[in-house]
């Protein structure tokens, strides 16, 4: 009804503007009124009409100013009609100031056309709404970013290690649209070039071709992406940055404070790789770097194409946290060569990046390290599915209505994982790994539904070695609630967490005393699950006395230290409440902060420190982190 009453509206104007309009091709209002709403298409999550009209390319231009926290320029969009009759391009925005749009004729003319912002959709933003006269195949739109940006950090000079101001996006799963007008959804794939000016005291990187070793001194960068990636995928970061090398394709840039123990820390990055590649066939995408973030950086990593963004939280001086790399870099397969086509099928994904994860993990360190995680995972997974409801309990999930942020829990990423491990199970590892191989090569540089890895498995898994498992048991997996029966035949079992849960018990019970641990001979996953089992077990004096003897509220592992946090929350232990303050102050990474406010939340003694502390600690946090840790805390909305 609202399109047809804009369409009316939008008539004469459409007659003038368009030549060659036909009198029965579909509804365009080419200038919609206001209060005009733009059904969101395909995906829940975008505006795009993808399917009628499809972003190919983008040309990027854009200056960063680092002081008023904005990207100021253009992007020139090359788009594909396989409707050419259809004379209206919708793309996402969301706090965009939007100055100008411009056809461009195939003889480089610009042509200025009809463009309306739509209605404010809260975290989907406006729809951009512009007229797309017959024949044009490209337009260019002037912009700029603005400061509240949600897929953009912007720290200041005293916010960050190197006394330099520092900028970072994170684009997944639908934040491309703050800093750039496009089509916001997985399945639209395109490639880019760009050219960023930044200040000439920093260095700008992306995600994509062209990253420089040293900085440039005109402040000018140029990147190009030969590869189609969805926009998710789309990568830009500003600062103090150095480049260290990690072997002949890889590296490592960070702020100059932690390139020499990043670097030490992420030395089998270039083995890595060759894993990956013995594993599931050619790394696609040149070279493969890491970017070391500021502490704030909200995620332990992103993997952004030929440049993952990983948390300096896992710089742990012995290489124990380094299965976070392996998942960064197993998604240069699982993700970003193979794409989910919507956030309903984010365990095509994250599913298949944990197994991967887990298997580069294994040919780097054995299977004793393999179960450990294995079980950790499982543990966490069935703690999950004991407090989600039902339809979140689900691989393939509906999210239509929701924020797309709701799609990353443990499901699609730990029973995703474990979906895969049964399917190696039953399927045994020799026929798996091929399949995989060929399932990499078939959907390279697609996006799919989880349908289509269905169809897929159907035809060489399922049929093509008969007996084996039924299309019934994966549609369990895949379509019903919680773990299918079928998940015990691959339940993990540590004996190295077994052994630690004896020694637990029986210190809990008095039989053996702190010192009688043998815990010289624990990993660092050991003592996580150790620190686990301990939830709200321990008073401030026990904790004390764990301190005593081995210096937890002292670690430099972030993990065990988080752990320990929350145990001190939990006994209002005064040594560990300080340190408790600077690691907030310190540290945005989502994981560890959220879960950490929202314990000081509940207890009943922490609730105002907290808020005090938060007050403090929001300017460094992202805006996902403020986000998240004012749910936590109750504030807001
Ligand atoms: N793609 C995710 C990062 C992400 C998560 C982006 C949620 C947007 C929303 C990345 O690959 C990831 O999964 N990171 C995990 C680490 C992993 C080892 C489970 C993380 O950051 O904790
Ligand atoms: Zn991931």
């Amino acid at each position: 009804m609202t399109r047809f009453l804009a369409l009316l509206f939008a008539l004469p104007a459409a007659v003038l503007l368009a030549t060659g309009c036909q009198p029965d091709q579909p509804a365009v209002p080419l200038t919609p009124e206001p209060g005009f709403r733009v059904e969101v298409g395909t995906d829940p999550h975008s505006f795009a009409e993808f399917e009628k009209v499809r972003i190919t390319h983008l040309t990027l231009d854009l200056d960063a100013d680092m002081n008023r926290r904005t990207l100021t320029g253009h992007v020139v969009l090359d788009l594909d009609r396989p409707e050419p009759g259809f004379q209206r391009l919708v793309l996402d925005t969301r706090d965009l100031d939007i100055q100008d749009v411009n056809a461009v004729r195939p003889n480089g003319e610009y042509l200025p056309v009809s463009w309306r912002l739509g209605g404010d959709h809260g975290h989907l933003g406006q729809p951009l709404v512009i007229v797309l006269p017959q024949g044009i195949e490209q337009v260019r739109i002037d912009y700029a970013s603005r400061p509240e940006a949600f897929g953009l950090q912007w720290l200041d000079a005293e916010q960050t290690s190197s006394g330099k101001p520092f900028m970072f996006s994170q684009s997944q799963p639908h934040y491309a649209r703050t800093w750039v007008p496009l089509q916001d959804t997985p399945a639209v794939r395109y490639t880019f070039d760009a050219t960023v000016r930044g200040p000439r005291d920093l260095m700008v990187v992306m995600g994509a071709d062209g990253n420089l070793f040293e900085r440039n001194a005109s402040g000018e960068y140029q990147f190009h992406m030969p590869q189609a990636i969805p926009s998710y995928l789309m990568a830009i970061a500003i600062g103090d940055l150095v480049f260290a090398e990690t072997g002949p394709r890889t590296g490592i840039y960070a702020e100059p404070q932690w390139i020499e123990a990043a670097a030490a820390e992420f030395d089998v990055l270039e083995e890595m790789v060759d894993i990956g590649e013995n594993l599931y066939g050619p790394y696609r995408w040149g070279r493969y770097d890491l970017l070391v973030l500021p502490p704030s950086f909200p995620f332990g990593g992103m993997e952004n194409p030929r440049l993952s963004y990983i948390t300096p939280t896992i710089i742990a001086g012995d290489g124990s946290l380094l299965a976070l790399v392996a998942h960064e870099l197993a998604h240069s397969w699982s993700g970003n060569l193979v794409t989910n086509a919507g956030w309903r099928d984010l365990w095509l994904n994250e599913g298949f990046t944990v197994y991967f994860e887990a298997r580069i993990m294994e040919a780097l360190y054995g299977e004793q390290v393999r179960d450990q995680l294995a079980k950790l995972s499982w543990d966490g997974l069935l703690e999950t599915l004991e407090t989600v409801d039902e339809r979140d309990s689900q691989l393939v999930r509906d999210l239509s209505g929701r924020d797309p942020e709701q799609a990353f829990m443990r499901v699609p990423y730990d029973m995703g994982r474990f979906f895969v491990d049964w399917l190696e199970h039953r399927f045994g590892r020799e026929t798996f790994d091929a399949f995989l191989r060929d399932y990499f090569d078939h959907f390279a540089f697609q996006s799919i539904t989880s349908e289509d890895f269905r169809e897929y498995a159907r035809e060489n898994l399922v049929e093509a070695h008969p007996g084996l498992a039924s299309m019934e048991e994966l549609d369990q997996w895949l379509y019903q609630p919680g773990l299918p029966e079928t998940a015990l035949e691959i339940r993990p079992e540590s004996d190295d967490f077994e052994r630690v849960d004896g020694w637990r018990q029986r210190w809990l019970a008095e039989e053996v005393g702190l010192t009688e641990l043998p815990v010289d001979d624990w990993s660092v996953h050991q003592w996580r699950h150790f620190l686990t089992g301990l939830e709200n077990r321990l008073d401030a004096e026990a904790m004390a006395a764990m301190d005593a003897e081995f210096d937890l509220v002292g670690q430099q592992n972030y993990e065990i230290l988080f752990l320990w946090l929350m145990r001190t929350i939990e006994a209002e232990y005064a040594p560990g409440i300080e340190r408790l303050e600077q690691f907030l102050l310190e540290v945005g990474r989502n994981k560890f902060t959220q879960p950490l406010y929202a314990a000081l939340a509940a207890s009943d003694w922490g609730q105002d420190w907290a808020i005090e502390v938060y007050q403090r600690a929001r300017p460094a946090y992202h805006p996902l982190t403020r986000q998240a840790a004012e749910r936590a805390l109750g504030l807001g909305d």
